[in-house]
């Protein structure tokens, strides 16, 4: 039959090339738009419904050449910004810089990276940038002649906001900011909650309210030195916490003499070092019935309270080792992979 076939293709593409002057390829050009600026191929909130959200968790953020946005643009929905206080005595009037930079050491900070510049101001743009025609948010000429149309297909559930990841109307699924406090951390805690002001004062972040989770565009959980004393006794706050996973299945230690619980209204995530709890596990092998015993049930733990689950410091290489844990960690139920390729990770999953 291939005889017969090639010779009618062969009719119908030199058929087709007189209808129309140019080849598909050449037609693939901004120029019949008005170029690649025209503002007719910008849409305010679906450009990036072809990128997926994935439950990623972009490890050290800040040292991406473009913070938070290249962790965007593969779909990450998790970052992480490690924020030092700087107690330095500047000056004849030993003021102090009390300044929050961000760094993976003290010998990576400089002056313009701080926690505002790197982390809180670019969630802010990312949101904003999603809202730019939403009519509950803003008024432009955009808003006002699609409000209409924006409000008949809002529920009364739905939030006013878009999330960053266009997944149509009502989605919930927050940007997530892991803040890893450095140093300092009695001192340093309430002045980066005081730091996430831009987002609060644009009700963009996910608040507790006496036992209610209401949601937003942005979660902020405070992990590393967090201290605990001075977030779960709250009854209205806008941080979450990072709970370590092993601790789950034991009462939290009390507060000022007041027994609290591990929940998910606190954790908003539960995590681990991966190695301890995986038996040194390398991924370079399948693994064994016990370490994926061992695995299950941390999870278990976690998810019977609710609280989704990430494990860190899993093996970065060989490549094939690092899938390996990261498909078994998926395999097992876990939630969140810690990631620093991103871009190799996100083809992969
Ligand atoms: C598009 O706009 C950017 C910045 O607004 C400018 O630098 C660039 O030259 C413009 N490109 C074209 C093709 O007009
Ligand atoms: C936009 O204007 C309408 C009508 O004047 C008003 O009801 C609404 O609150 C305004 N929205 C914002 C976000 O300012
Ligand atoms: C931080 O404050 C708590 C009490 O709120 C105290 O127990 C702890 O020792 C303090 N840590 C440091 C390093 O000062
Ligand atoms: C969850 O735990 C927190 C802190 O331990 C506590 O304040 C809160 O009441 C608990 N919430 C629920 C719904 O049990
Ligand atoms: C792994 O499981 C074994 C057997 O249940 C247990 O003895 C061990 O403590 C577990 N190790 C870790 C690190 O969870
Ligand atoms: C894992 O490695 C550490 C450090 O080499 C060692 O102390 C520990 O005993 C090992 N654990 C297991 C379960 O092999």
């Amino acid at each position: 039959m291939l005889w017969l076939t090639v010779p009618v293709l062969f009719f119908a593409i030199a058929h087709a090339s007189k209808l129309v002057d140019k080849s598909p390829l050449e037609t693939a050009s901004y120029a019949p738009f008005g170029g690649k600026n025209a503002s007719i191929l910008r849409s305010p909130a679906d450009w990036n419904r072809n990128t997926y959200p994935l439950f990623m968790h972009s490890h050290n953020d800040y040292e991406r050449p473009v913070p938070v946005f290249d962790a965007l643009s593969y779909g990450a929905l998790s970052i992480e910004s490690d924020v030092w206080l700087n107690p330095k005595v500047c000056g004849g009037d030993s003021s102090q810089d009390m300044q929050l930079y961000v760094g993976h050491d003290p010998f990576s900070l400089t002056a313009e990276r701080t926690f505002h510049a790197l982390t809180v101001q670019p969630l802010v743009d990312a949101i904003e940038q999603a809202n730019t025609a939403n009519a509950k948010y803003v008024n432009n000429s955009q808003s006002s002649l699609f409000g209409d149309l924006q409000a008949s297909v809002s529920t009364s559930d739905a939030p006013w906001w878009n999330g960053y990841f266009s997944l149509g109307v009502g989605n919930t699924q927050p940007l997530q900011l892991l803040v890893d406090v450095k140093n300092d951390a009695n001192r340093s805690w309430p002045l980066i909650v005081k730091a996430l002001e831009p987002l609060r004062k644009r009700g963009f972040l996910t608040r507790y309210e006496h036992g209610k989770v209401i949601p937003g565009p942005v979660i902020v959980i405070g992990t590393g030195g967090t201290p605990i004393d001075q977030l779960v006794p709250k009854h209205e706050r806008d941080v979450f916490l990072d709970c370590e996973m092993t601790l789950l299945h034991k009462p939290m230690p009390k507060i000022h003499g007041v027994q609290y619980e591990w929940n998910n209204t606190l954790c908003a995530i539960a995590s681990t070092d991966f190695e301890p709890v995986a038996l040194n596990y390398t991924g370079i092998h399948e693994p064994s019935e016990q370490v994926k015993a061992n695995l299950t049930s941390l999870i278990h733990e976690a998810h019977k309270r609710g609280i989704k689950t990430r494990f860190w410091d899993t093996p970065a290489w060989p490549i094939y080792a690092r899938d390996r844990v990261n498909r078994l960690l998926l395999e097992l139920g876990s939630d969140w992979i810690n990631v620093d390729d991103l871009e190799s990770v996100a083809r992969e999953f």
